[in-house]
């Protein structure tokens, strides 16, 4: 079945559901998501969205604290355009009446979180700014937008000129062909690749696949951002227990309540992520356990009650003051190269949101500077896409002959354990290159035809190659940066200060 239509979005979080909304009016919009509308780590979003309101912060500040926590590792000009404008969107939205929570003279209440130097986290619900966040724009779309969920984006159109002018997706009702002048990549993160997560398990990273499979370019991947606090339970991780909470005053402590961060970073239990993370990590792989000391919280269910359920739900007992944690994969830095109009090296494919590499998180995110990024980026997107207009012509697609059968593929269980071995927080260089010879090759998935696939295995398929492309890319950056620790080479090192771009012909320093 072919649907033609001027702009295909695929995702549904923060940056799919604003450029949906501002383009709806101007174009015909089809959305396409492989689950329920809701299913995006920015309905699940916590703690907040960053953005300079107060007259005591300033732009300059939040763009000197997203640097300091990343490393330096980012495309400045995308930082700046990131803070200003999403300074000015989020004053915007809060005029036109996003519902964010307020303090008792009607100001925002701005909360804290790590590697921030001021209170600048807006949120809404206590800890459900995301979903606050997607209802609000969900509730903003009209008719004019159709809604395809359950159907699996798995092959991008590129046209004979080498425009994207399409994608084909799989759902229950077989395989779809959408047709359309704009194709934009909303899908979102990889964190799924790891046994030990914050996301869904839907978040394959099949968006960086497919791009890469099209002949686009991908960046960063060596930088999987692993959040410090996942409630830990029955030797599992149940869930996001927000930095928020240590900027109200939870304090990281073993079992005897004895302070984990001190002398280790500065900024203690609010030093930036890849620090909090790396120093849990160390106490657990010696046998302690970890945890958040509530007691100095008050009225904690009030303030949190997403978490306050999330315990309940596993006979965590508030009481006892303290909430049982570990690292997990959180938030993807790299992914598709796009610039800050969403644009990728394909001609009209484009990448927001977590999908997206355009810089401005460097190697490691600043906290909650993530649904800023989707509300700041889908916008300029939305506004690049309207001045340009639907202008293609040419919709004949290049015919690009997949005829490989797939190899031996590990399962999804397999293959997020071998993740979190070689490719979590500590990485060696052995057991990286020992991972990668036992995957398939890149050139052989390159080919395989994948009509045939259900949803699960595109999933796996998918996987493959972003455990491929992020195992190359942590080979070769020789040094440790922000979220990639390498024991071999535990500093900073600046020969390898520069961004690698990965083709599909090989890798490139820019
Ligand atoms: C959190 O609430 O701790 C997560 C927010 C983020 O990912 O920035």
């Amino acid at each position: 079945m072919d649907v033609k239509t001027d702009v295909l979005i695929i995702g549904s979080g923060i940056a799919a559901l604003q450029t949906a909304r501002l383009l709806e009016e101007h174009f015909q919009v089809q959305l396409v998501t492989k689950c329920s509308v809701k299913m995006s780590s920015s309905y699940r979003a916590q703690g907040g969205i960053a953005a300079v309101t107060s007259q005591e912060d300033h732009p300059k500040l939040h763009i000197a604290d997203t640097l300091t926590a990343g490393e330096y590792h980012h495309e400045r000009r995308n930082v700046k355009v990131l803070i200003e404008n999403g300074t000015e969107i989020m004053r915007n939205l809060l005029n036109e009446g996003f519902p964010v929570d307020r303090q008792v003279d009607g100001s925002p209440a701005l909360g804290l979180e790590g590697a921030h130097s001021h209170h600048r986290i807006l949120h809404a619900g206590g800890d459900r700014t995301g979903q606050v966040m997607i209802d609000y724009l969900l509730n903003q779309l009209t008719s004019n937008i159709v809604v395809n969920c359950y159907e699996m984006a798995y092959e991008l159109l590129l046209n004979t000129n080498g425009d994207c002018v399409g994608v084909l997706t799989k759902g229950a009702k077989g395989t779809k062909r959408y047709l359309a002048h704009h194709v934009i990549l909303a899908t979102g993160g990889a964190g799924a690749l790891y046994s030990c997560t914050s996301n869904f398990a839907t978040n394959t990273g099949d968006g960086i696949a497919l791009a890469y499979r099209a002949g686009a370019a991908i960046s960063d991947m060596e930088f999987m951002q692993f959040h410090p606090s996942l409630l830990w339970s029955q030797g599992q991780a149940k869930g996001l227990v927000s930095e928020a909470v240590r900027g109200a005053g939870g304090i990281f402590v073993d079992a005897y309540r004895q302070p984990l961060m001190k002398g280790i970073h500065k900024q203690l239990d609010l030093a930036p992520r890849h620090v909090t993370a790396h120093a849990l990590f160390h106490k657990r792989a010696a046998g302690q356990e970890t945890f958040i000391d509530i007691t100095k919280i008050e009225h904690f269910e009030e303030r949190f009650p997403t978490i306050a359920q999330l315990c309940s739900d596993n006979n965590v007992n508030l009481q006892d003051g303290l909430i049982p944690v570990a690292p997990g994969s959180h938030f993807l830095m790299g992914g598709v190269v796009a610039d800050d109009k969403g644009r990728t090296s394909i001609p009209n494919l484009y990448a927001i949101g977590e999908v997206a590499c355009t810089g401005v998180h460097g190697a490691n995110r600043l906290a909650s500077n993530s649904l800023l990024e989707g509300i700041t980026f889908g916008q300029r997107t939305a506004q690049y896409i309207i001045q340009t207009g639907c202008t293609q012509n040419n919709f004949l697609i290049s015919d690009k002959h997949h005829q490989q059968t797939m190899p031996s593929l590990f399962t999804k269980d397999q293959l997020r354990q071998m993740m979190m071995h070689t490719l979590g927080i500590v990485r060696s260089p052995i057991d990286m290159q020992q991972f990668v010879q036992q995957l398939p090759s890149l050139q052989t998935l390159l080919h395989v035809n994948l009509n045939g696939l259900n949803q699960q295995e595109l999933e796996l398929f998918m996987m493959h190659i972003v455990a491929i492309l992020m195992a190359f890319a942590a080979i070769t950056r020789k040094e440790t940066r922000g979220a990639h620790i390498r024991v071999d080479q535990p500093e900073n090192d600046n020969q390898w200060a520069n961004r690698w771009i990965i083709f599909q012909q090989g890798q490139m320093k820019v």
